[in-house]
């Protein structure tokens, strides 16, 4: 087999770890790919389910003996201490690898000191190759991780004039089924999808991953989370029957932010503590103000449907926006059509000073 470079390995690594995207939370996405010291592929791995093998065990274990005197390329620092799995530093030293090239610094204080434990064992290591890509795969765990609470989609469907029901209140459906479908892969990728007690008592949402078609469920549903200050969900509410977990998060058991409603720093705080790197927030109109008001949304996922309605309510209320100057300006990073819509991603940008 011909010999690939560091660079192309770590292009295939961070390929690899984007397969276990959604089913290795709380853990990181991570790949791995072993090259012999002639530069030969012996070994690839990621990581697929929290509690399962690492990418450079799943890597090592299938290059065996030819790893030693080779390089590992990795999208993480390799983790240092023993978890549900033993350290991968360790097994790395074990198996005589000579060189490690890192894309991104674990920042996790448990999981660090990767990278320092190789160096001490006379290995040589490198960090920072195609940091940026890697970084992207991972956006969601690496940002909750520095930050302490999780990373925040933000998602909706309006009709071309932002409206998210007609004058009467019928909304349903706004979007096509290619784009409703689209909707609950995304819910397979995120640890919880978020929506405010007043979606719950309009629509009575499921609120799981599942398949349109036939309504099967999918293997990992999200926690299904429902912001309601005075826990007014109803008993008999599809989000609580079996088919998934939920938490209806009351003032009484998170606390009241200013506006006397839920604190929403607090009940992100809590759901981190939970294990949540990434949440789906889907609304409504007035969860999702106050989210963008408090500056807790990273990504706006908008389905908009080639419709007009002309009345009835906006996908978005107050979010603290009184005049042009303080719009919220986004960054547009992909334009997709999904069936006759179209799914918009975008990223707030960050206000100067
Ligand atoms: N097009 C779309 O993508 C989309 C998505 C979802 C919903 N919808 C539509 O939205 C409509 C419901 O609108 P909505 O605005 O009432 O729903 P909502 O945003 O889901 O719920 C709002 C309620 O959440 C509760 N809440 C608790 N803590 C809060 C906080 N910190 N900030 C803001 N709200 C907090 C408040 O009720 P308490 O004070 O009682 O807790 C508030 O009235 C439905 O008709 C539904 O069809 C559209």
């Amino acid at each position: 087999m011909a010999s690939v470079s560091v660079d192309d390995a770590m292009r295939r690594a961070i390929a690899l770890a984007a397969r276990g995207l959604g089913t290795t939370s709380p853990n990181p996405v991570v790949g791995c790919v072993l090259l012999d010291p002639d530069g030969e592929v012996v070994g690839e791995g990621f990581h697929a389910y929290a509690g399962g093998p690492h990418a450079e065990i799943v890597a090592l274990a299938q290059a065996g003996r030819r790893a030693r005197g080779g390089t590992a390329v990795v999208t993480l620092e390799p983790c240092d201490h023993t978890g549900r799995t033993g350290p991968c530093s360790h097994a790395l030293l074990a198996a005589g690898v000579a060189r490690v090239v890192i894309a991104v610094p674990d920042p996790n204080p448990v999981a660090s000191g990767g990278a320092a434990t190789l160096r001490a064992g006379g290995v040589d290591v490198e960090l920072g190759v195609r940091a940026a890509e890697a970084e992207a795969g991972n956006v969601a765990w690496l940002t909750s991780m520095r930050r302490g609470w999780p990373y925040v989609v933000w998602k909706y469907a309006a009709t071309l004039d932002g409206r998210s029901a007609a004058a009467d209140g019928t909304s349903m459906w706004i979007t096509s089924e290619a784009a409703r479908t689209d909707v609950h892969a995304l819910r397979g990728t995120v640890d919880a999808v978020i929506a405010g007690v007043g979606t719950v008592l309009a629509d009575d949402p499921r609120l799981t991953a599942r398949n349109l078609r036939d309504g099967t469920l999918a293997i990992r549903q999200p926690l299904r989370v429902v912001v309601d200050t005075f826990g007014r969900t109803p008993a008999d509410a599809w989000v609580r029957d079996g088919a998934a977990r939920t938490w209806v998060a009351t003032a009484a058991e998170v606390g009241t932010g200013p506006d006397g409603r839920v604190d929403l720093p607090a009940l992100l705080a809590e759901l981190h503590h939970r294990g949540v790197r990434a949440a789906l927030l889907e609304g409504g109109p007035k969860l999702a103000g106050a989210f963008l008001a408090a500056g807790l949304v990273d990504r706006v996922v908008a389905y908009v449907a080639p419709k007009l309605l002309g009345a009835g309510p906006t996908a978005l209320a107050d979010a603290g926006v009184g005049t042009i100057a303080d719009a919220i300006d986004l960054e547009i990073t992909d334009v997709t059509q999904v069936g006759p819509d179209l799914r918009i991603t975008a990223l707030p940008r960050k206000k100067e000073g």
